[in-house]
């Protein structure tokens, strides 16, 4: 699915001392069925990049659309059901509940959708096998490591098979071997037609083969597309 930002500014405190430009007119096009990387240092506006394609919040100025419809037009239900069907969000910080099992908080985006316990179970199984997480499948997600914490994240944004994946650092926690997985992974997904944006610094993803372009971004605006 074709994303588009045109002058997409954000601004956190705005008005207050405390105010942050994170974003400054910002113009970006990711084309359909394309896997890109988003780069920059930190605090250089990534995630909030990552956030308002996602519709986790607005921008204060400026136009997002994500296959032609724009965002802003979207009353707040529907943005809702839009995030819910287009988007799998794999967060910086996870956002798990941690009194959830793992499975639970991975088969938690199927819940709305109306999918039965059995096939919900039987996605959840797959994705865990594949990231080696099964055996943790009935512990809390308050018990187990952060490196097992980044493949139940990334599991439950994949668990709705989304058009479009948005992955924050998403190899942060993950030693190289997971980090090829998940990297065979998005590039399978990428071929079977998904739009798929990255931010990150690590080489392995920044310089996968899978990778069509990399985007720079420094003090939010973006420097190289
Ligand atoms: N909720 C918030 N309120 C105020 N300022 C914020 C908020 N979230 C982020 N910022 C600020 O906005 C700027 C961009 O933050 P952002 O999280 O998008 O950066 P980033 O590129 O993802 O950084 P990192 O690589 O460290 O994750 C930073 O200066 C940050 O301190
Ligand atoms: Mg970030």
């Amino acid at each position: 699915m074709l994303i588009e930002l045109e002058s997409v500014t954000k601004i956190y405190n705005q008005g207050r001392p405390n105010e942050v430009r994170a974003l400054d007119a910002i113009d970006l096009r990711i084309g359909a069925e394309t896997m890109v990387c988003l780069r920059g240092a930190s605090g250089s506006g990534k995630s909030t990049l990552l956030s308002i394609i996602g519709c986790i919040f607005p921008p204060t100025s400026g136009r997002a659309a994500i296959a032609g419809r724009k965002l802003s037009r979207l009353p707040d239900r529907f943005l809702t059901l839009h995030r819910r069907r287009t988007i799998g969000f794999i967060f910086q910080r996870f956002n798990l509940l941690p009194e959830l099992t793992v499975l639970d908080n991975i088969t938690l985006p199927l819940l709305p959708l109306g999918v039965g316990p059995a096939d919900r179970r039987a996605r959840a199984r797959e994705l865990m096998e594949r990231f080696g997480i099964i055996h943790r499948e009935n512990f809390r997600a308050a018990q187990v490591s952060g490196g097992e914490l980044q493949r139940v994240a990334i599991a439950r944004a994949l668990i709705n098979d989304p058009p479009i994946i948005l992955a924050d650092e998403p190899t942060a926690h993950l030693d190289s071997r997971l980090s090829h997985v998940f990297m065979d992974l998005m590039a399978e997904l990428r071929a079977a037609g998904k739009t798929i944006v990255i931010t990150s610094h690590d080489p392995l993803v920044t310089e996968h083969p899978a990778i069509e372009r990399i985007i720079d971004i420094r003090d939010g605006r973006i420097h190289a597309a």
